[in-house]
């Protein structure tokens, strides 16, 4: 049987971008063979409104059965007054909770077409391909003491940094698999100068790489250096594996190394399922834009390049990831230009269904 897909679009710009998405699911499953099983559901406001719960119980199962899951973007003002425990974020952090996605996957991809719109000079950015791995469900933002407490006659706030051994295993397999279907290099990040923590971060993922990956090229940083190297040289990077705070921070400079909010894709990853693929949620990094939701304008480019990396690293269908990414890279070299991606010099911007057919006509003529 075909793979499966569960489709969810969501708020906001969520359904405008899935409506490309969905007409490049079909292009590969007409014209390359590659079908899929796609079902299609509702999450966050859109869920709310319909079910009074920002994800159904029937939703959920749904996620945890299929091969890989494609969510648009939730929230809205609409629901900004909502009660805690019915918003729309909510709907998502359950997903990304009960699948235990604890591999976030990061990309920071420059398309040479837009390396001048990047901060940073062209020849430091131009082809820049690589991925942060953030471990997504532990570390200090998760553990326990926390809180803020009375000390003498002032307050102190506490948080603790906190990692098991077979958090880190897992994280690091995470990344060394990754590398694999890459340039086969990862770097791990962490501070064993100054954190109990980093030490046995250090440690575990040099064990987890000396018996089972030592193939893969392993090299160790600390964080420090490593955000003066990704804005010195981002281009000596294939994977980086960091904690969850260090990710947070790492992955937010790295993304804005090449330009907009609207150009990036994510993955959330976790344990293999009994097919051997890792529980999987694909999703762009953007919000539902409220700003520009309806009005046909949103970038649908990130959330392209999220089903890409879907082909990548839940179906083995690195070539076909490819494809895509050569799609995209010719359409932004042909000079197509979302609102979201003009600077100053006055182009004209094409509509989110105009960036859509320039793809397909792209994915049709490669
Ligand atoms: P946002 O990412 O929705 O928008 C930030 C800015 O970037 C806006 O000016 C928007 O127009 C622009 N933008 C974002 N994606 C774009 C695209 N594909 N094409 C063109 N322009 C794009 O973040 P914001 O405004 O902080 O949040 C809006 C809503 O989205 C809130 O309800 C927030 O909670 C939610 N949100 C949801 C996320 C998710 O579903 N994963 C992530 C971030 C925010
Ligand atoms: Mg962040």
């Amino acid at each position: 049987s075909n793979p499966s897909l569960l489709i969810l679009p969501g708020d906001g710009i969520g359904p405008e971008v899935m409506a490309e998405v969905k007409r490049v699911i079909d292009w590969f499953g007409d014209k390359r063979g590659l079908a899929f099983d796609v079902s299609e559901d509702l999450v966050g406001g859109a869920a709310y409104d319909a079910h009074g719960t920002p994800l159904t119980d029937e939703t959920m199962a749904k996620a945890q059965e299929v091969d890989a899951v494609l969510l648009g973007a939730v929230g809205g003002p609409k629901y900004d007054n909502l009660d805690f425990s019915v918003k729309p974020e909510r709907g998502l952090l359950r997903l990304r909770k009960e699948m235990d996605l604890f591999s976030n996957l990061r990309p920071a991809q420059c398309f040479d077409a837009l390396a001048d719109f990047s901060s940073l000079k062209r020849e430091v950015v131009a082809g820049l391909d690589i991925v942060i791995v953030r471990e997504l469900t532990s570390g200090i933002y998760f553990g326990e003491p926390r809180g803020i407490i009375k000390e003498g006659n002032e307050r102190v706030g506490i948080n603790t940094q906190r990692y098991t051994e077979s958090e880190i295993d897992r994280v690091a397999r995470s990344a060394f698999e990754l590398a694999r279907k890459r340039g086969n290099k990862v770097c791990s990040m962490e501070k064993a100068n100054v954190m109990e923590s980093g030490i046995l971060w250090r440690e575990v993922v040099q064990k987890v790489h000396d018996e089972d990956y030592p193939d893969v090229e392993l090299s160790h940083m600390y964080a420090d250096a490593g955000a003066m190297q990704l804005c010195r040289w981002p281009k000596q990077f294939d994977v980086i594996v960091t904690d969850n705070l260090f990710g947070d921070l790492l992955s937010d400079a790295a993304a804005m190394l090449t330009g907009s909010l609207g150009m990036l894709p994510s993955a959330s990853l976790g344990a293999p399922m009994a097919n051997g693929r890792p529980k999987a949620l694909y999703e762009p990094v953007h919000g539902s834009a409220p700003d520009i939701a309806g009005q046909g304008k949103a970038n649908p480019i990130a959330c392209i390049l999220s089903f890409a990396m879907a082909l990548r690293y839940s179906f083995d269908q690195g070539d076909e990831a490819k494809r895509i990414e050569t799609a995209v890279e010719k359409v932004l070299a042909d000079g197509l230009r979302t609102a979201d991606l003009i600077g100053e010099e006055g182009v004209e911007p094409v509509s989110t269904r105009q960036m859509g057919d320039a793809i397909l006509a792209a994915l049709d003529a490669s």
